[in-house]
Formats: structure tokens, C-alpha cells, sequence
């Protein structure tokens, strides 16, 4: 049997342990030797779990059995989670992980590691969810030129956002019912901010590009301002809003990379992801479009993909597992405020001539009867658009519009 231990056992690390049980036989088909969970460790006692006797606090008991190969990381947090992944990697245990915070800052330095020890550092479940996501993009997609990525990538705003375009119900009244539903965190910040959908791009980017996408660099806006009259608008327009993390090759070989909520038009794949899924459309420039789909998060989907690691470490015990993440290449982004596209802006009725003198005469306009304006701008700079709507001063919202291709 190759032994585990699983760090954390909260929702995603009980569910490790259930699927590596309830799938053992199709498991075991795939590694002869199976695998067993030797130890599960965690702050408190689980006396009502059937895996009770599993259970530790004291981490050195699992870095110091020789019988452990592999450790699934599902604590969360950077740490102790980070001094515990690098123990164990230096030590020659593999690790894998759902913590999307910690990959997104130490990814590439724990996957040295890891190469220096013969053993692997692996995430497939910290971007996605349980959506096969990066092992295709590494694997499948390694021959492309990878061009653009457009991801919903976090499941609770993504709830959050087609609850309040099918209610009419306002954000924070929605948020609330996320969180009591449990789809949101008390502390619902990383969602809403966008910095969860901002750290997945940061590592979809980085291993896009080999080089390493830092999270700071990453241009982040939440979902808080939105309200009903910018569904309203969105729906004038012929789309939903939905928040994306999006990065795009430009022609300098630069990459923009950023979170932002936009309004998609219907006809895209994206604006059918709706509730708690995710769908990431990825541009190949011979592949063309790919588009994956499924559920980011929640036990199972989260399980299945760290137990997916875990399967491929169990095959390759002795070996690193690569994965091209350059630590020490820092990737220069293309500047935010040179990024071109088009904003539906929302003013005053009376701002109308403003709005002409500002945008020209062109625009396209949505609403000018509800005493409010609705346009949409033509292509610009972000930097051209953050002065032009600084010259008005009844700017109620504005939202980027996704480019059809
Ligand atoms: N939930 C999802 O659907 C999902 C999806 C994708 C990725 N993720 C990521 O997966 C990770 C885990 O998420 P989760 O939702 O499973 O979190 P969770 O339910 O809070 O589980 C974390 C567990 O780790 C335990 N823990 C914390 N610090 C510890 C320590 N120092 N030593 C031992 N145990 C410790 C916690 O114990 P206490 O409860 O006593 O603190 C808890 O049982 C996070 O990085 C998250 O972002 C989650």
C-alpha cells in the first residue's frame, strides 16, 4: 500500500478521504500497490467520524514515518501550511493541494523543491475546482500557443451574480443568502473582491507562460457595486454580467491579466455558466476555442481532483512530476491602462451633452428614457476611458463589454 496523510480535515480534506475510500476499487485498478490514508491531521477530535482513529495533532508523527509517499495539503491558509508542504517536499514526500493562495505564492519555489527531491508538488484543485483544468492545459494543450484565458472562476460570486439577475434581488441581500446557504464565506472578501478569481488567473497565467504571474500585478475588481440597474443595462445590451478573470497575449509578447466583472453577450459559452459552476474558455491559436465546464468547488469536485494528484504521484513515486513554473522569471505584464476595450457607462439624463462632448457623438445608447443614460463606448484605452469619465459627474456604474472574439 503507498501511504497518505491528509493535513486539514474540513470540507475538502474529509472529502479526500471519502473519495480515496468509496472509489478504492477503481482506484486500485490504477495503482497496483493502493492507497491508504495512514493519517489525518487536525486541530480537534472527530470522535463521530468512522475515520476517528486516523487522527493526529502532532505533524512530526507524519514527516518522521517513513511510510509516508504522499500528503494532501488541504488546510488552506499560507500558514503553517507552507513550512509543512516544504518539510515534507524535502524530505521527498509529494504534495497535493487545493490551497490556491499558497500556490499562487510560493507555487514555483515549492515545485523546485520538489524537483530537487524527486518528488512532486501538485494544484490540479486549486484552480477549478473539480474541473480537469491545468493537467489539459500542461499535457493537451502544451504544443499550443495559448492566447487568451476567459474564466468564471469563482463559483460563489458567480451564484451571487445569477441569483441577483433572476431575483431582482440586491447584492448584499444575496450575498447573505450565499453565506447562510453556505456557497459563501463569513468573510466573503476574496470572493467579492475578486482576489480568489485574480490568484486563479495569476497561476493560470503563470503556467501558460512558464514564467511566474505575481497576484500583486494582477489588476483586481470585485462585484460589491453592482445593483439591478446594471443587469438592466447589461440585458439592453444583450448580455449578462459575469465576473471574469481573463488574461490575453498582446502582439509584444505581453500578457494583461486581470478580474474585473463584464457584460457577456448571450451568444457566448460563458453566459450560460450560471449558479455555482465555472467555465473557462481557452484560446489555442491551432486548437482555436476549448471550453471546460463544471463544478469550482464543494467537497467531491474539490476531492476528486486532489485525489487525482494523488493517483498520478502514487504512479511516479521517486520521480518529479513536471511542471514548467519558472520561479526566478518574474513575467512582465502588459500595462494595465493600455488594455483596449469597450465600457457601458451609466449617468444622469442631464449629463447627455456631457457624455457627446466627452465620448463624441457615436456611442451606443441603451437607455435615455428612465431619467438615467445608458451608452456603450467605443473602443478605448483604460486610461483614455478613466479621463473621459472623469470629465462627467453623475457616473452611476461602469462595466467593461466583453469583445465577441
Ligand atoms: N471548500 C471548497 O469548495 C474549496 C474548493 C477549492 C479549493 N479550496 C481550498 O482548499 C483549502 C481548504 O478549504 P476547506 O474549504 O476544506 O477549508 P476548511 O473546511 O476550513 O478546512 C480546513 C481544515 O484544516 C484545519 N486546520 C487549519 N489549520 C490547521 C493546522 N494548523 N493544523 C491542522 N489542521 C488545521 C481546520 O481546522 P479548524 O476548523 O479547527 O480550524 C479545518 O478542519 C483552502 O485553501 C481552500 O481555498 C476549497
Amino acid at each position: 500500500m503507498i501511504q497518505t496523510a491528509v493535513l486539514g480535515f474540513g470540507t475538502v480534506g474529509s472529502g479526500v478521504v471519502e473519495v480515496l475510500d468509496r472509489n478504492s476499487d477503481k482506484i486500485n485498478g490504477t495503482v497496483r500497490e493502493g492507497i491508504n490514508v495512514k493519517y489525518i491531521l487536525d486541530l480537534r477530535e472527530f470522535p463521530e467520524s468512522p475515520y476517528r482513529d486516523k487522527v493526529v495533532h502532532d505533524y512530526d508523527v507524519i514527516l518522521n514515518d517513513p511510510d509516508i509517499k504522499i500528503i494532501c495539503e488541504t488546510m488552506g491558509g499560507k500558514e503553517p501550511a507552507y513550512t509543512f508542504s516544504r518539510k515534507a517536499l524535502e524530505k521527498g514526500i509529494s504534495v497535493c493541494t487545493s490551497n490556491k493562495e499558497l500556490v499562487a505564492a510560493k507555487g514555483p519555489e515549492l515545485i523546485s523543491i520538489a524537483k530537487e527531491h524527486n518528488c512532486s508538488y501538485m494544484f490540479e484543485a486549486s484552480v477549478g475546482g473539480g474541473i480537469p483544468l491545468l493537467r489539459p492545459i500542461v499535457t493537451s494543450l502544451e504544443q499550443e500557443k495559448i492566447t487568451k484565458v476567459t474564466g468564471i472562476l469563482n463559483g460563489t460570486t458567480n451564484y451571487i451574480l445569477t441569483k441577483m439577475d433572476a431575483e431582482g434581488a440586491d447584492f448584499d441581500e444575496t450575498l447573505g443568502e450565499a453565506q447562510a446557504k453556505g456557497y459563501a464565506e463569513r468573510n466573503p472578501e476574496a470572493d467579492v473582491e475578486g482576489y480568489d478569481t485574480g490568484r486563479k488567473i495569476a497561476i493560470l497565467t503563470s503556467l501558460i507562460s512558464g514564467g511566474t504571474v505575481k497576484f500583486e500585478d494582477v489588476y483586481c475588481e470585485g462585484i460589491a457595486k453592482i445593483t439591478q440597474e446594471d443587469f438592466r443595462a447589461a440585458r439592453l445590451a444583450g448580455g449578462v454580467i459575469k465576473l471574469l478573470g481573463i488574461c490575453e497575449l498582446g502582439e509584444d509578447g505581453r500578457y494583461t491579466v486581470m478580474t474585473a466583472p463584464f457584460i457577456v453577450g448571450r451568444e457566448s459559452p460563458l453566459a450560460m455558466v450560471n449558479d455555482v459552476y465555472n467555465g473557462i474558455l481557452i484560446h489555442g491559436n491551432m486548437v482555436d476555442d476549448v471550453m471546460f465546464y463544471g463544478q469550482g468547488a464543494g467537497r467531491y469536485p474539490t476531492a476528486s481532483a486532489v485525489v487525482a494528484d494523488v493517483v498520478d504521484c502514487a504512479r511516479n513515486i521517486g520521480k518529479w512530476i513536471p511542471i514548467d513554473w519558472d520561479g526566478s522569471k518574474v513575467e512582465e505584464l502588459a500595462p494595465f491602462f493600455e488594455r483596449k476595450g469597450k465600457f457601458m457607462v451609466r449617468v444622469d439624463i442631464d449629463e447627455r451633452a456631457a457624455v457627446a462632448m466627452a465620448f463624441g457623438t457615436s456611442v451606443q445608447v441603451l437607455d435615455a428614457a428612465t431619467g438615467e443614460f445608458t451608452f456603450i463606448t467605443g473602443e478605448l484605452t483604460e486610461k483614455d476611458f478613466a479621463d473621459k469619465a472623469a470629465s462627467l459627474k453623475t457616473v452611476r456604474n461602469s462595466i467593461r463589454v466583453l469583445a465577441d472574439k
